[in-house]
């Protein structure tokens, strides 16, 4: 199997299962005219985010990594019209347009987009006493992702779910010969969750339009 087919499967699956939005269509357009990388999940990455919130009835979510906000607006259609998300982006272009693309999707009114490191915003929050989330989606720089979770730990509860994105990074993460600090980030992530006795974690690979990855869900316990 090559990676056209892989490709093709994914169209197949967007197609089908992703009715088409032109709001969404004009966020990554919006977001490819601005120059934003295309790295933000694919359609049926992002039903399957808003599926994960739906299941879990998440009434407050954070998202550490905006760019367009496109995850954002997927992960938001999930909540009630009195829930919450808060997404962290140091970039300040990012949040810009993500902020100009919620607000077309409608979906200002209860997302708050956070221009920021995420570390300093996370600190804030829990200095803050926020109240936990229901699901953390960590789809950041990758060398902070222990930090992130370590952090996402001190904004949650039991039953929160935290869900990171990119953990496989086309096989880099399991060669043992690649030592990069995005690599390692991820390494040191799965090894705090699995010693975390408050975590149930387990990782899937993914395929398709947006190459070889693959994202952690996580549960936390009593
Ligand atoms: N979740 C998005 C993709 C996020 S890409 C989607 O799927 O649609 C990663 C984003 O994290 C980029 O916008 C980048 O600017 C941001 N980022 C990188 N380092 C960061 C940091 N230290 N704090 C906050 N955001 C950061
Ligand atoms: C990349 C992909 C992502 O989904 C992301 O959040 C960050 C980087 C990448 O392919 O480089
Ligand atoms: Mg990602």
């Amino acid at each position: 199997m090559n990676e056209e087919q892989r490709i093709a499967v994914d169209d197949y699956f967007s197609r089908m299962l992703v009715s088409s939005d032109t709001v969404l269509e004009d966020v990554l357009e919006r977001s490819a005219d601005a120059g934003l990388p295309a790295i933000n999940v694919a359609p049926n990455q992002g039903k399957l985010l808003y599926l994960l919130a739906k299941i879990r009835g998440a009434r407050r979510i954070l998202e550490i990594g905006t760019l367009g906000g496109y995850s954002t607006i997927w992960l938001a259609r999930a909540l009630p019209s009195d829930g919450s998300l808060v997404t962290l982006e140091v970039n300040a272009d990012h949040a810009r347009l993500a902020r100009k693309n919620i607000q077309t999707a409608g979906l200002s009114g209860v997302v708050s987009v956070v221009t920021g490191k995420a570390v300093e915003s996370l600190e804030k929050m829990v200095a803050d006493k926020t109240a936990p989330f229901d699901l953390v989606f960590i789809d950041a720089d990758k060398e902070s992702n222990p930090d992130y979770l370590r952090w996402s730990l001190r904004l949650s509860a039991p039953g929160t779910v935290i869900i990171c994105d990119n953990v496989v990074r086309r096989g880099r993460v399991a060669d043992p010969d690649i030592d990069d600090p995005d690599v390692l980030g991820v390494r040191t992530f799965f090894k705090q969750a699995c010693t975390d006795a408050r975590l149930d974690t387990t990782a899937i690979q993914t395929v398709g339009s947006k190459g070889w990855d693959g994202f952690s869900i996580s549960v936390v316990s009593g």
